[in-house]
């Protein structure tokens, strides 16, 4: 169905593999395009309740955005390429069903800001992580410079960027950026028994609750106002009448998402 991923959905869980393994997963346009599809998919499909995304092989997640594709670039089209891929993972990051990375080795550049994009990250003991674009001669153009400094702080961010230095799996667990790390052959199932646990909550309090805590970096909200109106609209749902007279009637929720 896809020319550069790979799709399979299992147990309301989509795994979305990024499959150029010859080039490392490097993110090329067909990519962009078919990830844009993917997330059309993910926001549509009442089967997915939340996703996967990690690379093809044993090396690497994504080694970055695809460097061939940057060579002829001038200022404006490298905004506008930027931008697409920043459009991209703003909408992973906004889905309100959970997208997990599962970190199977190299997540340079536009992989790592792919990682980042993802509510939360799971790595392989072999995973590393790195920006680095200052070896081109440019920046992270999708979100790195900005989700960094929210995910491990300021002062590690501009080294990491500066220095264009890999971290390793351990120091990213350590720094915050992931959650979890993992033997080599693990991460997928890992993020699968998680996955299956979120599954089974209320899909509308798991999406508010997303919507809730990405709005700490949204500084056109307060967070605590949001907080109060997703609460409130928590309990116009048909599903918080299930959970409490579940609870009360001492048995399990069958949440319908409504
Ligand atoms: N864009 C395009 N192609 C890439 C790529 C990228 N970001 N990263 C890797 N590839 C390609 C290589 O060109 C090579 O292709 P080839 O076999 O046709 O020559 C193939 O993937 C394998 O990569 P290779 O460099 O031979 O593997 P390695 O094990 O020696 O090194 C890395 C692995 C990840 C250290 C190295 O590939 C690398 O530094 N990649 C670029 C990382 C980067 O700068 N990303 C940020 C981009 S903004």
């Amino acid at each position: 169905m896809y020319e550069t991923l790979l799709t399979q959905l299992e147990k309301n869980i989509l795994t979305v593999t990024i499959n150029r393994p010859d080039k490392l997963n490097a993110l090329n346009k067909m990519v962009f395009q078919e990830l844009n599809l993917v997330l059309d998919e993910i926001a549509s499909n009442n089967d997915i309740k939340s996703a996967i995304i990690t690379g093809a092989g044993n090396k690497a997640f994504v080694a970055g955005a695809d460097i061939s594709e940057f060579a002829d670039l001038n200022k404006e089209q490298a905004m506008a390429l930027a931008q697409r891929g920043q459009d991209t993972f703003f909408r992973i990051e906004n889905s309100t069903k959970p997208v997990v990375a599962a970190v199977n080795g190299f997540a340079l550049g536009g992989g790592c800001e792919l990682a980042m994009a993802c509510h939360f990250r799971i790595a392989t003991d072999n995973a590393k992580f790195g920006q680095p674009e200052v070896n081109l001669g440019i920046i992270p153009g999708y979100g790195g410079t900005q989700r960094l400094t929210q995910y491990i702080g300021k002062g590690r961010t501009i080294e990491f960027l500066i220095t264009g230095n890999m971290i390793d799996a351990p120091t990213a667990l350590q720094f915050g950026l992931v959650n979890h790390v993992v033997p080599a052959g693990e991460v997928l199932s890992k993020a699968i028994s998680i996955l299956e646990l979120v599954n089974t909550k209320a899909p509308l309090a798991v999406g508010h609750c997303i919507t809730a805590a990405n709005t700490v970096y949204d500084e056109k909200r307060d967070g605590f106002v949001v907080e109060i109106t997703l609460f409130g609209e928590s309990f116009a749902t048909e599903d918080m009448k299930e959970g409490t007279r579940a609870f009360l009637e001492k048995r399990k929720p069958d949440f319908k998402g409504r």
